[in-house]
């Protein structure tokens, strides 16, 4: 089965308005070139408040912005309430996102976020139609350890706890190893080839081979445009979710093009 790549960038806390609205114009400017069918999917995943200024173009207006789909960096499990300083998946859709990333490192580390609280996040975001991009990775004190299976593993067992392998086969999973996070130190392609394998494997005894085949799973940790060609030359790779080279349009596109060269 031939999955169909993805190209995700996450902004985490950085740009303004105007800068993410700048960057997002530079994007679909590029990708207006192309058709769907040779393009990836292109996700981008601005700050919740530059949300709005991105997604105002998404009227199908023939400019390139319905090529690029929109991520929230995350959300809350409930729908409504007194849960102040926290967003809704009604709310993200609102805006005008069809993927939610869940689970980034970061959010564990800094916000404390548990395996629980991705699963929950998980099933409330397919629960209201879109898609989950749900992260996963080892620091490099479990790699040294040998214990990086068996952490991503449950991991992955823990996100994906009671979802049906319909909504599995539709769902993203992200490898992103902490100590590849802004470091430059990308992962070795064939390493992150056979975790993402591991992955897959983990998928399949949960949820079925359908979902299995059918699950795109990303790799994610320095990519850069001259890295991408041999992540995507890798049987299990299906895409990158990207941080500081998706926050200029030039970086960007060519890690896009670059995938073009591959696969797609
Ligand atoms: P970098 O590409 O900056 O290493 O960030 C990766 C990441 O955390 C994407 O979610």
């Amino acid at each position: 089965m031939s999955r169909k790549p993805i190209i995700a960038g996450n902004w985490k806390m950085n740009l303004l308005q105007e800068e993410g609205k700048e960057l997002f114009n530079g994007i679909k400017t590029f990708a207006k070139n192309f058709s769907e069918s040779q393009l990836p999917t292109i996700v981008v995943a601005p700050t919740f408040l530059s949300i709005p200024a991105v997604a105002s173009c998404k009227h199908n207006c023939g400019c390139g912005c319905e090529k690029v789909a929109i991520a929230a960096q995350n959300c809350h499990w409930k729908s409504s309430g007194a849960y102040t300083g926290e967003v809704s998946v009604e709310m993200v859709k609102d805006a005008g996102c069809e993927y939610v990333i869940i689970g980034h490192s970061e959010r564990r580390q800094y916000f404390s976020e548990t395996d629980e609280m991705i699963n929950l996040k998980a099933k409330a975001i397919l629960a209201g139609g879109l898609i989950p991009i749900i992260c996963c990775g080892e620091t490099l004190e479990q790699r040294e350890a040998g214990i990086t299976d068996e952490h991503i593993s449950s991991q992955i067992k823990a996100a994906l706890d009671g979802i049906s392998s319909e909504d599995v086969a539709k769902s993203v999973i992200a490898y992103e190893p902490i100590w590849a996070i802004g470091t430059g130190k990308t992962c070795d392609a064939d390493e992150a080839n056979r975790v993402i394998g591991m992955i897959r494997n983990v998928v399949k005894e949960v949820s079925g081979s359908e979902a299995a085949a059918s699950i795109r799973i990303l790799y994610g940790g320095s990519v850069k445009p001259s890295t991408i060609e041999e992540q995507m030359s890798k049987s299990d790779i299906d895409g990158a979710l990207v941080g500081g080279a998706s926050l200029a349009a030039e970086s960007f596109n060519e890690i896009i093009s670059n995938t073009m060269k591959v696969s797609v």
